[in-house]
């Protein structure tokens, strides 16, 4: 997708006028009478998300009003213009005052821009926005493409994104800015010592793969992204119903957005040695399918006895963080869309982390604050640990009770990290299930523009 913004810098630009209740008073005051009058006539009283275009005498579009969330509010979305690109007609639009957060109001205006086209053309207009002065535009654009492109893997469902697609998504990336990729396939993972990737994705007549690519120079502090990509999640023979299983092409949204991440950490050169991993599988339903209870060896040398097939992403995951942890990175970072019970826990605009690195935590948590991309620490808390216990093998992937399914989880993913400096989680939704300013409805970006802050504050 084309930028959002406009690059003409002497492009003429109709003025966004942004109102709350406590505003609105002065801001009609001031405006020409005819405007005035179109304004009350209208009924426009600074409603948050109300927006009225106000003709010039030719009948032009003069300017735009656009409805905030009062200042003492308490709530305020800060995201609320991104709703302007769904509501305005084609053309170049600019900031006539300032929103409640300028740089943010850019970027849910860029993000509230996306249009997923790729089956039929957009029906979204072309809407152009002046860059705010002050503002990194640069930097915006570079989230938003980034956003896009997590969004996009997302939904595109799963006969067009299978794993070797996701791999060629992901050789496409690392290309276009030199990274060094390479990719293990089907039986290949068993002879190089991947049996719970290899195990997850054998009945899928659709070969599973480990991608693994790297960037930048070898000196520079380590970083290790690990995407959970399960193109697809039936549940395997603990088969989901048709219900669960419905949104289930965005079971490679943790790989979307590790892809996602690492676009906005290379185009921006970052000074990190980047290494991006992502196991790509079909979750698949077959003769030769891995079944509940069975037992196979892993990366680390663990034994897991399969307690639910549909606990599939954290096997992927394991013997990928067992790679990564190899080579003792400085921060190790993994993603996917692990668990339902991340939901129940905190819905699905709030996924959440786990790390026992505090300052690593307190970082997340503000950055995912200063980026609106909201990030909420859970626990790894170590009474559950056992939890997790088999009577014969030396892990189980599933617990029978469904109680703490997320901090679980993350516990199981825990024991195969042993080395690294720093271990962050992060248990994502990776989808809006219905639309809201600069999130429409579908895959979305969690995680990523959070992360790439705390990234380019450390490293940039
Ligand atoms: N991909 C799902 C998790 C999921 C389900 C995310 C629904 C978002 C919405 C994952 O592979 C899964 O099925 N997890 C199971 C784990 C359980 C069997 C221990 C779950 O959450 O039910
Ligand atoms: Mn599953
Ligand atoms: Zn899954």
């Amino acid at each position: 997708m084309p930028s959002v913004f406009e690059t003409a810098p002497t492009a003429p630009s109709i003025p966004i006028i942004f109102a709350t209740k406590a505003t609105w008073d002065a801001i009609c005051a001031e405006l020409p009478r005819e405007a005035r009058q179109f304004a009350l006539a209208n009924g426009f009283s600074a409603k948050p998300g109300a927006c009225l275009t106000l003709p010039s005498a030719e009948g032009r579009i003069a300017q735009v009003l656009f409805g905030l969330e009062d200042e003492t509010g308490k709530y305020r979305d800060l995201f609320r213009p991104g709703l302007l690109p769904g509501l305005l007609p084609p053309g170049t639009y600019r900031f006539a005052n300032a929103p409640h957060d300028t740089r943010l109001a850019a970027l849910a205006f860029a993000l509230g821009s996306y249009r997923f086209s790729r089956y039929r053309k957009s029906d979204g207009s072309d809407v152009k926005l002046v860059p705010p002065d002050g503002i990194d535009a640069a930097d915006i654009t570079r989230m938003a493409e980034a956003a896009h492109l997590a969004r996009d893997l997302i939904n595109t469902p799963p006969n067009d994104m299978g794993p070797e697609e996701l791999a060629l998504a992901a050789r496409a990336l690392a290309s276009r800015f030199g990274a060094d990729f390479s990719c293990i396939v089907g039986d290949d993972l068993t002879r190089q010592n991947f049996p719970l990737i290899h195990a997850v994705g054998m009945a899928s007549s659709r070969a599973p793969r480990l991608i693994d690519f790297s960037w930048g120079d070898p000196a520079h502090p380590k970083v290790t992204l690990v995407g959970k990509g399960v193109c697809f999640d039936t549940g395997g023979l603990d088969l989901k119903p048709s219900a669960g299983m419905l949104i289930m092409k965005k079971d490679m949204g943790g790989a979307a957005n590790v892809l996602a991440l690492a676009q906005m950490v290379m185009d921006a050169k970052l000074k990190i040695r980047l290494r991006v991993l992502i196991p790509a599988v079909e979750n698949a339903v077959a003769g030769n399918a891995f079944r509940p209870l069975d037992i196979f060896p892993s990366r680390k040398g663990l034994n897991v006895e399969i307690g639910n097939t549909d606990a599939e992403g954290r096997l992927i995951l394991a013997d990928a963080l067992a790679l990564a942890d190899e080579e003792k990175p400085d921060l190790l970072v993994d993603l996917g869309t692990l668990t339902g019970a991340a939901r129940v826990a905190l819905g699905p605009d709030l996924p959440p982390f786990y790390t026992h690195d505090e300052t690593l935590a307190q970082d997340v948590a503000r950055c995912a604050q200063q980026e609106n991309d909201p990030l909420w620490r859970m626990p790894l808390w170590p009474p559950y640990d056992s939890w997790l216990d088999s009577k014969v093998a030396n892990v189980n992937n599933a617990p029978s009770g469904t109680f703490a399914g997320s901090i679980t989880c993350a516990l199981f993913l825990q024991r195969f990290v042993e080395h690294a400096k720093s271990w962050l989680h992060v248990d994502i939704y990776g989808w809006t299930p219905s639309a809201k300013p600069a999130r429409p409805e579908g895959g979305e970006c969690q995680a990523a523009r959070a992360i790439y802050k705390l990234l380019s504050e450390r490293y940039g």
